[in-house]
C-alpha cells in the first residue's frame, strides 16, 4: 500500500501513447487482410514497422514501470476483482511482446526481411513453409484475444470511472 494517487506522468504518457499505436495496428492488421486494394502493401509495410515500433515501446514501458510506484488498487476492493485486474495487466504486457514477436517470426519463416528503418533485422528462423503457416495463425488468434482483453479493460475503466467513482481511473488521465 502506498499513498500515491496518480500514475507518474512517463507512465501516463506511455499508456496513451501505446494505446493509439495498439488500437492503430488491429485496425489496420484487419483492415489489410480484408482487402485486395493496391494500398494494402502500403499498409503491410506500415504494420510491420509500426509492430517493431510497439515492441521497443514495451521494453521502454516495462522499465519505467519497474522503476516507478504505481497507486495501489482501493482497498474496497473485492479480492476476485483484484486478481482479475492483475491477471489482465500481465496479460496485456504478455500479449503484446507475443504480437511483434509471432509477426516478425511470420516474416522470418517466409523468407521476407524485416526492416527497421533501412536496416535489416536478424534472421532468427530460416525459411519453412509449415512455420510460416503456424506463426501467421498464432498472430491471427492472438489478435483476437488482444482485442477482447481491450474491451474487457475498457469496461472495467468505465466500470471504475462512472459507477464505482473510486478514483482508479482518474490516476491514469491528465
Ligand atoms: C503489437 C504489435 C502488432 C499487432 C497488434 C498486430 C496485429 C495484427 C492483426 C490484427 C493482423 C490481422 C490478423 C488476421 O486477422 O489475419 C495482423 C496481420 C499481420 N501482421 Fe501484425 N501486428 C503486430 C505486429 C506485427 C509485426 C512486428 C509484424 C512483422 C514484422 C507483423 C506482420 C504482420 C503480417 C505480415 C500480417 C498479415 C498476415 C496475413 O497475411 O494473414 N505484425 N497483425
Amino acid at each position: 500500500m502506498n499513498n500515491v494517487q496518480m500514475y507518474p506522468l512517463a507512465m501516463r504518457v506511455m499508456h496513451w501513447l501505446m494505446a493509439a499505436l495498439i488500437l492503430s495496428l488491429l485496425f489496420v492488421g484487419l483492415s489489410m487482410v480484408t482487402s485486395l486494394g493496391a494500398w494494402q502493401y502500403t499498409l503491410l509495410n506500415w504494420h510491420k514497422t509500426a509492430g517493431l515500433i510497439a515492441a521497443l515501446a514495451l521494453i521502454v514501458r516495462l522499465g519505467i514501470r519497474l522503476m516507478s510506484t504505481k497507486p495501489a488498487l482501493p482497498s474496497s476492493m473485492p479480492k476476485l476483482q483484484y486478481y482479475a485486474a492483475k491477471l489482465t495487466h500481465w496479460a496485456f504486457y504478455l500479449l503484446l511482446g507475443c504480437m511483434p514477436l509471432t509477426g516478425y517470426l511470420m516474416q522470418n519463416a517466409a523468407g521476407r526481411p524485416v526492416m527497421l528503418f533501412g536496416q535489416a533485422l536478424p534472421q532468427l528462423i530460416s525459411t519453412d513453409l509449415a512455420w510460416y503457416g503456424l506463426f501467421r495463425e498464432l498472430h491471427a488468434w492472438l489478435s483476437v484475444l488482444l482485442m477482447a482483453l481491450i474491451i474487457l479493460h475498457i469496461t472495467a475503466a468505465l466500470y471504475h470511472g462512472l459507477i464505482k467513482r473510486d478514483g482508479v481511473l482518474k490516476s491514469m488521465l491528465k
